[in-house]
C-alpha cells in the first residue's frame, strides 16, 4: 500500500515537531518534508532520529517536489491562509491546527475546497478528550439547572477564561436552550469570588505552575452533582486527533470544521 505523503508547515515549532514524531509511528504515513519560515538548513532530522527530511521556507515548491497528499499546518494565523491557498490549488489537502482563523478565513477554505473538490480539516482543538468532554457536557446540560466550570492552566496563559471553557459553556447553553440558574453570593468578602458568569454558568480560572491544561464541568441538582474532568498533560494529547484527521481528509470532498465532525459526534 502506498503511504500518504505529508508536508508539515511549521515543522520547527513545538506542535510541528510533535506531529513529525507522531507520523514516524504510523506505518501508513510518511513525512516527506518540512517547511518553516525559520529554516536555516536544507534538512531536518526526524524526532525519532530514523532519517533526515528536506526542510525549506518555500511551501509551493516543496509540495510539488515531494508529491504531497496532505499539508499539516501548525504555524500562526497569518501564515495559514496563504499556505491553504497554495495547497488547495495544488490538490494537496490541508489539516489545520493553527488557531485564530476568522470566520472569513473559514468561508474561504470552504469555497476553495468546493472549487477543487477536495477535503480539508480545520480544528482549533485536536484533543479527542477535550472534544468528548464538550460533547458529554452538552448531553448533561439539559438534565441540570446549575453548572459551573473550573479551568486550570499553567501560569503563563494570558487569556481567561480559556477558549475551551468558553466553548464548553456556550455549547451547554445552546444545548439546554436557556440560561442556567446562578446562585450569586449575597455577601462577597473578596470581589469576584464567585468567578465570571456566562448565562448562569460561573467560570473560574486557576493559573498555577505545574499545570498544563485541565477543566472540570460540575453540574448540580438537589442531592446530586455530576463532574466531568479533562486533563491534558502534554502535546501528545493532540496527536491521535491529528493522525485521524490526516487519514480522514483524503476521503473527504469538502472542508470540515471541528474534530467532533470527524469523530462523528
Ligand atoms: N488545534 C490544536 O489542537 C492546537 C494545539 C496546540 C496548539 N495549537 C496552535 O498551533 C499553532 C502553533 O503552535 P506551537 O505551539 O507549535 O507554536 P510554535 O511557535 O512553537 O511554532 C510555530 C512555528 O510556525 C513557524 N512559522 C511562523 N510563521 C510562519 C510562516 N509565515 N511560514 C512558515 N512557518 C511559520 C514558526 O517559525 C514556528 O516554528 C498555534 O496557533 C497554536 O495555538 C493548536
Amino acid at each position: 500500500m502506498e503511504r500518504l505523503k505529508i508536508v508539515v508547515h511549521g515543522a520547527l515549532g513545538k506542535m510541528g515537531q510533535e506531529v513529525l514524531r507522531a507520523i514516524c509511528q504510523e506505518p501508513e504515513l510518511e513525512a516527506v518534508a518540512g517547511v518553516d519560515i525559520k529554516a536555516e538548513s536544507t534538512e531536518l532530522p526526524l524526532p525519532d532520529s530514523s532519517r533526515w527530511i528536506p526542510l525549506s521556507t518555500d511551501l509551493e515548491s516543496t509540495l510539488g517536489n515531494y508529491h504531497a497528499d496532505v499539508l499539516v499546518d501548525f504555524t500562526v494565523a497569518k501564515a495559514t491562509m496563504p499556505a491553504v491557498r497554495t495547497a488547495v490549488s495544488n490538490y494537496v489537502r490541508p489539516v489545520i491546527g493553527t488557531t485564530g482563523l476568522s470566520d472569513a478565513d473559514l468561508d474561504e477554505i470552504k469555497s476553495l475546497c468546493e472549487k477543487q473538490g477536495i477535503g480539508a480539516v480545520v480544528a482549533p482543538n485536536f484533543s479527542v478528550a477535550a472534544v468528548v468532554m464538550i460533547h458529554l457536557s452538552k448531553m448533561a446540560a439539559g438534565f441540570f439547572d446549575c453548572a459551573e466550570i473550573i479551568e486550570m492552566h499553567h501560569e503563563q496563559k494570558a487569556d481567561a477564561p480559556s477558549g475551551t471553557a468558553l466553548t464548553t459553556a456556550r455549547e451547554m447553553i445552546k444545548s439546554r436552550g436557556k440560561a442556567f440558574l446562578h446562585a450569586p453570593a449575597t455577601s462577597e468578602t473578596i470581589p469576584r469570588s464567585r468567578g465570571g458568569e456566562l448565562e448562569g454558568i460561573a467560570l473560574h480560572s486557576v493559573r498555577l505552575p505545574g499545570m498544563l491544561a485541565h477543566q472540570e464541568v460540575i453540574l448540580g441538582a438537589p442531592g446530586q452533582t455530576l463532574k466531568i474532568r479533562l486533563d491534558q498533560i502534554n502535546r501528545e494529547a493532540f496527536m491521535p486527533g491529528v493522525i485521524l484527521a490526516i487519514k480522514k481528509v483524503v476521503e473527504l470532498k469538502e472542508a470540515v470544521f471541528g474534530l467532533d465532525k470527524i469523530l462523528g459526534l
